[in-house]
């Protein structure tokens, strides 16, 4: 065991009304020490890091940091114990500017003669920004006009420049590019090293176990499990996890990559205003895309569904039914040629946060469900998809604010499921799911894909589309620049080259 105990909680639970979110749990993080904090979706995991952080107050349970103990009312409280959180959903305000979100309750730091000096507010967030290695950011824009990987690092930045000693960092690492990542696996490295602390929460459990020293494992708000690095063994981290054993691989297990030959989406576009090129979906297919963040493969799925306002060229959907063309030029136009689009941004683009899950899952539905909408209808569709995905929820009329990462991400994916969308556009569909969940996501892809969907997989997780796609497309610079088939030998360095 590395340093000493910087942080512990000691019986910490929080309940919300009738929900045992987190029960009793205990657990001490050293200085010098990476610890890994897993679970599966709604064990608690972002409500404990939520209570050390201070964004959720404590129901019963103790805390202590540097051996005081420590009761935090605001993240400020939080901040000068030493204690900072990049959270797991969008942590910055659309409407205020990378600056004022990096300084936000710490105005008064740029106050002269009553006036908030600005020039010096930008001048500290570039510097943040800088620290990290994030250049070429505008601080004086609003944080709207960035994409939402770009706002992740605006957080993480936040979060470092107030030099904590523990650094809690929320399933943050499958929202952020590649050259995201390798920013913020840098910054945890540097924190070991300056004999700090990291409380990392991830689904990815080759990254954590390649990034943590010890795994705390949650389940149903418990601790159960601590486990030190020379035990790591993703079978029995698993089986910790979901109180169960589970075997073989999630991902597709053949490899034919035949698909029906009528063509179900031609798409002619040109994203980031650069040349361009084409996209052909068939019935049946499962068409990967990757790149680099900026490559452009998120516009080109917004571009698909009529999302990207400024794109240029044009996307033609064939009716699978009545054989009619459509041009999509607008969300509506999308929608209406049954064009499903799970996008990347859950929060903002996805899912109506106030509403219920019943009312986000139907939403989507509405225009297949007939004119004269029956309420039994609409409850047999959503206790269908909650059954399906096992989303975890008091009842379907729970709203989807409360609801953790990850089962906001099966609410947002299931809604396109079953609601009768033939062509599918899927940017990174399993963020933030845990393998369970994840595992069930891929069969329906699978079987989707033996119903004559045409899917359209975009996605920064190489393995996932290796492993599900029937051919595999790299972006780079707004253009594709290769190609794979399906195949058994495609190896994650060999896309990767045609990447950078
Ligand atoms: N504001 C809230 N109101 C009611 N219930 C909540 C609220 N926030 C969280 N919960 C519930 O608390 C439980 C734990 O959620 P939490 O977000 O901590 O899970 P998690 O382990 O972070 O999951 P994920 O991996 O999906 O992010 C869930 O059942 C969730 O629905
Ligand atoms: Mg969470």
């Amino acid at each position: 065991m590395a340093g000493h105990v910087f942080l512990e909680t000691i019986n910490l639970t929080k309940r919300f009304g009738e929900i045992l979110a987190v029960d009793s749990v205990s657990l001490r993080v050293n200085t010098g020490e990476i610890r890994g904090l897993i679970g599966e979706n709604g064990s608690g995991k972002s409500t404990v890091s939520s209570m050390i952080s201070a964004t959720h107050t404590v129901t019963s349970g103790e805390m202590l940091a540097n051996g005081q103990p420590y009761r935090p009312k605001t993240s400020r409280d939080a901040r000068n114990a030493g204690i900072a959180m990049v959270v797991q959903e969008m942590g910055t305000i659309s409407e205020l500017t990378v600056a004022e979100n990096i300084f936000l309750g710490e105005e008064t730091r740029f106050k002269k003669n009553g006036f908030i000096n600005r020039k010096a507010m930008n001048s500290a967030a570039q510097k943040a920004l800088a620290d990290i290695g994030a250049t070429d950011m505008d601080v004086s824009k609003p944080a709207r006009a960035f994409n939402f990987e770009t706002r992740k690092l605006v957080e993480i930045a936040k979060a470092i420049y107030f030099d904590p000693t523990l650094l809690i960092v929320d399933e943050t690492t499958t929202a952020l590019s590649h050259s995201g990542r390798e920013i913020l696996y840098k910054l945890i490295a540097d924190f070991k090293q300056k004999g700090k602390a990291v409380l990392f929460i991830s689904h990815d459990l080759p990254e954590l176990m390649q990034t943590c020293d010890c795994l705390t494992v949650l389940r149903d708000g418990k601790l159960v499990a601590h486990i030190a690095k020379d035990e790591f063994d993703e079978s029995q981290i698993k089986q910790a996890m979901v109180g169960r054993k589970i075997e073989g691989d999630y991902y597709r297990s053949d490899f034919d990559s035949t698909y029906g030959s009528r063509v179900a989406l031609r798409a002619s576009l040109s994203v980031n205003g650069l040349d361009s090129f084409e996209i052909i979906l068939h019935d049946g297919e499962i068409l990967g895309v990757c790149g680099l963040s900026d490559c452009g493969m998120h516009q080109l799925g917004r571009a698909l569904f009529g999302l990207d306002k400024g794109k240029s060229g044009t996307v033609t959907f064939f009716g699978a039914d009545t054989g009619i063309e459509k041009t999509i030029g607008s969300i509506e136009s999308a929608l209406d040629a049954g064009i499903g689009y799970i996008s990347k941004d859950r929060d903002t683009e996805a899912l109506i946060l106030p509403a219920s899950i019943k009312e986000n899952l139907v939403l989507s539905a509405l225009h297949k469900m007939g004119r004269v909408i029956s309420p039994k209808k609409e409850r047999d569709f959503a206790s269908r998809q909650i059954d399906h995905l096992s989303i975890r929820c008091s009842s379907m009329n729970q709203p989807v604010a409360e609801l953790s990462g990850g089962n906001k991400q099966k609410v947002s994916f299931s809604k396109w499921i079953g609601n009768g969308s033939r062509v599918l556009i899927m940017d990174s569909p399993t963020r933030g799911v845990d393998v369970g969940a994840k595992t069930t996501m891929y069969q329906l892809i699978c079987r989707l894909k033996g119903e004559g969907y045409a899917i359209l997989l975009i996605s920064e997780e190489l393995p996932e589309l290796i492993g599900m796609c029937d051919s595999v497309a790299v972006m780079k610079d707004g253009k594709i620049t290769a190609r794979f088939p399906r195949s058994q030998d495609l190896s994650e360095s060999k896309i990767i080259e045609h990447m950078i």
